[in-house]
């Protein structure tokens, strides 16, 4: 990748400013370490996992590869502060946190030598984040998989207000699939990117088969950003989706959304498969993901994806 030996290249000792984001359910560490091992930064996904699960993938991701492997702790869950202890005791020594205050961990982290990143929706939020000593931030716009801001803040805007709102790099996240893309962020001011839904729909993800085909069958309109009077979500339209639509299309109260929602409906759908009962978080980029190719593959065309739409720019040809 020319040129792109940069801020964030240097900051976790990486070749590519590509960082495979946490995934509930769907990156484990086989997903962590491939994609590492292929030259960007993975991340085990600790939100799914109690703290001896995320010991047995962290331990997983080191057999795969030697480099740099994180993890992401989203801070709503209850064993964050376990999840970060037995993550620092395995030698983890870089940690994306999201869903929650950047303050909460980051000076604790920064005081055992780690490099911390913060997932952020809003330049606002991003500021925070800067003003709590992260070394980076994640700027995730509206289109991304996954838990979202209320905002509906698209990457396209978000990213160069993000970008100038801060000094310390930014990582730009959501609705990036392909390597036209990653150029695309890299011209708003990003340092690198952040994918998620691409990563999801490879032969090491953890996605359930049933869930990978269907985000290979996704269209471009097949996502939507659900349950905004809960946790705002972008989930694949199915019949659990369409139940939660009527009801908040109805007024329906928030308490009866979350009891309709129950638990063990993400690990239903995403990781056992269940298509029809089960919540399905995957970005609106899915509508571009047609194939799932190997991490390397994956990583092969995005770096080569970045190289054309590069030589296009400097040929002007647009
Ligand atoms: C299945 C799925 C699960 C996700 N789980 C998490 C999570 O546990 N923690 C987190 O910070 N972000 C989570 N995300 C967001 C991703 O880390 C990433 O920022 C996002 O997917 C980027 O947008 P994209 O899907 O358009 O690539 C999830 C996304 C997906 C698709």
């Amino acid at each position: 990748m020319p040129n792109l030996k940069n801020n964030i290249t240097d900051l976790f000792g990486i070749q590519y400013p590509i960082i495979q984001g946490g995934m509930v359910w769907v990156s484990g560490g086989k997903l962590a370490g491939a994609v590492s091992k292929a030259g960007g930064l993975g991340l085990v996904g600790a939100g799914s996992m109690k703290p001896d699960l995320l010991a047995e993938h962290i331990k997983k991701a080191q057999q795969i590869t030697d480099k740099p492997v994180g993890v992401n702790v989203p801070l709503l869950y209850k064993y964050c502060e376990e999840q970060i202890n037995t993550a620092l005791d395995l030698g983890i020594k870089i940690f994306f946190t999201s869903a929650g205050s950047p303050k909460k961990y980051t000076s604790f982290l920064k005081d055992k030598g780690c490099k911390v990143v913060h997932v952020t929706s809003s330049p606002e939020l991003a500021l925070k984040c800067e003003a709590a000593g992260v070394d980076a931030v994640v700027a995730e716009g509206f289109e991304a998989g996954g838990h979202n801001g209320r905002d509906e803040i698209t990457t396209m805007t978000l990213i160069p207000q993000v970008v100038d709102a801060l000094s310390i790099p930014v990582i730009a996240a959501g609705g990036i699939g392909d390597g036209r893309a990653i150029a695309a962020a890299i011209a708003l001011g990003a340092s690198g990117v952040q994918l998620g839904s691409r990563f999801a729909a490879t032969q090491e993800s953890s996605a359930h088969d049933n869930f990978k085909q269907a985000i290979v069958n996704a269209t471009s309109g097949s996502t939507m950003l659900s349950m905004k009077k809960l946790v705002p979500v972008r989930l694949l339209k199915n019949k659990f989706w369409e139940e939660i639509t009527v009801m908040e299309e109805n007024c329906t109260d928030p308490a009866k959304i979350q009891e309709h929602l129950g638990k063990g409906r993400a690990k239903a759908g995403m990781l056992e498969g269940d298509m029809n009962e089960g919540e399905l978080e995957i970005g609106q980029i899915s509508g571009l993901i047609k194939n799932i190719p190997t991490v390397e593959e994956c990583m092969k065309d995005l770096v080569a994806g970045y190289n054309q739409a590069i030589e296009r720019l400097n040929r002007k040809l647009f």
